[in-house]
């Protein structure tokens, strides 16, 4: 019987993490052939990653330009995967989540009237601008997409209202899958100055900021309150990997650089990130990936953002959406800090993303949407 070819297109570090553990289920089933087919929209931060999993793509369109723009990557992915799906034409490409690869890849599949798996569907902020462009970016892939694999019901219930109602599936998130592999009590960090932390005699916040939409006014202040927090609280230690952004990069380093108790690092491979998360104290983050990942590792997470397309976490009271004004990020901070019951309330562990089965999930309900399967995998239910 023929292999169903499954190629599946990513370009930055996070879509890389969520998927590497699905390219991997793929290949245990003997009815698939995974093919993998890089953008190349990050360089160094999707390499990292790749050479963490051992995975080697197939194909590699290395599209990224320093500064790039989103016109840009959109019209190098298109045209790149134009010459990929001539040579190579897959019965289903997969995409991941909310980036512009994402979208320029959805949207090349269908040109070429290629079936489209969207990974990481159905989350939703509501505001067009603003995670920006990704808010955009996910409803058109949704709008593209044949078989969505929603990580919660939340997600599912997202795109009933939007009027996708069929290969609908709630899979849980693959980041919990990429979690349960990275995780270690013995850990050796790869990035040495990790190693000499004292996490139990010291309290270390991990925090990271990148996005496109804080750009400007919103990421100074938040510099400034870290900064401010980092000058009067000289007991704390941050830890922030920098993104390798020039503007973000030109920020961070102009405002932070110097402070004694701040140790801004190179962006850290995953297990280096996943097992320094697992001994901090808590995160403070824009990203999306981090909203999910400290929740699961017990860790109070301050979201520097207006909003978040990641409600469950907040629901279940692990995450607070704090925003990006200065006195806003160290009110609430200095809450988490002080207030011990307030920090306990918040430490504990939920996993309203996923418990680990996401890829096989998605691999099944694949299977079943190609007729090799009678029924379609249990659904993720949070416990
Ligand atoms: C992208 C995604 C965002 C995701 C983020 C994860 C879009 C529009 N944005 O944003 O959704 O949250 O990745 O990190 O798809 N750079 C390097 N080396 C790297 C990576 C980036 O030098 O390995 C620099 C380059 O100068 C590049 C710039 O960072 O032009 C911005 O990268 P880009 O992918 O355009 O945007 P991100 O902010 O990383
Ligand atoms: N991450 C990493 N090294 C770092 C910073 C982040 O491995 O220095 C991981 C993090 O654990 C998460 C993912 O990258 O899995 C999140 O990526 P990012 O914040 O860049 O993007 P987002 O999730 O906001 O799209």
């Amino acid at each position: 019987m023929n292999r169903i070819k499954v190629m599946s297109v990513f370009g930055t570090r996070p879509e890389a993490i969520k998927m590497c553990p699905l390219v991997k289920a793929l290949a245990g089933y003997p009815e698939i052939e995974p093919v993998v087919c890089v953008t190349g929209q990050h360089r160094e931060m999707l390499d990292q990653v790749l050479a963490a999993f051992a995975l080697r793509p197939d194909f590699d369109l290395d599209i990224m330009e320093k500064s790039q723009t989103l016109s840009s990557v959109t019209s190098k992915v298109l045209l790149g995967l134009r010459e990929v799906f001539q040579k190579d034409r897959p019965d289903i490409v997969l995409v991941h989540g909310d980036t512009t690869t994402s979208f320029a890849a959805a949207l090349a599949a269908f040109y070429d009237k290629i079936p489209v798996g969207h990974v990481e569907a159905g989350l939703r902020s509501f505001d067009k601008m603003s995670p920006y462009p990704e808010e955009m970016n996910r409803l058109l892939t949704g709008r593209l997409a044949d078989i969505h694999f929603a990580p919660t019901p939340a997600n599912a219930a997202n795109l009933e209202r939007e009027g996708v109602r069929s290969h609908v599936y709630v899979t849980g998130n693959t980041v919990i899958d990429a979690i349960h592999t990275t995780v270690r009590d013995d850990y050796v960090f790869d990035c040495d100055a990790l190693n000499h932390i004292d996490y139990t005699g010291r309290r270390v916040v991990l925090m990271t900021a990148h996005r496109r939409e804080n750009y400007g006014a919103p990421m100074e202040q938040i510099m400034q309150a870290v900064a401010q927090l980092a000058r009067t609280r000289p007991d704390l230690l941050f830890v922030y990997p920098v993104h390798l952004s020039p503007y973000v990069q030109q920020t961070a380093h102009g405002y932070l650089d110097g402070i004694d108790n701040i140790l801004l690092t190179e962006p850290l491979g995953v297990f280096d990130m996943h097992n320094l998360m697992g001994r901090v104290f808590m995160v403070m983050t824009d990203s999306g990936g981090l909203q999910e990942e400290a929740p699961a590792l017990g860790k109070p997470v301050l979201v520097l953002r207006r909003e978040t397309e990641r409600p469950e976490a907040v629901q279940a009271g692990t995450v607070e959406i704090v925003g990006t004004a200065a006195g806003d990020i160290l009110a609430h901070a200095g809450r988490l800090l002080d207030d011990e019951a307030h920090y306990l309330r918040m430490k504990r562990a939920v996993n309203p993303y996923g418990d680990g089965q996401a890829s096989r999930r998605i691999t099944e309900n694949l299977l079943f949407y190609f007729g090799r399967r009678a029924e379609p995998a249990d659904p993720f239910r949070v416990r």
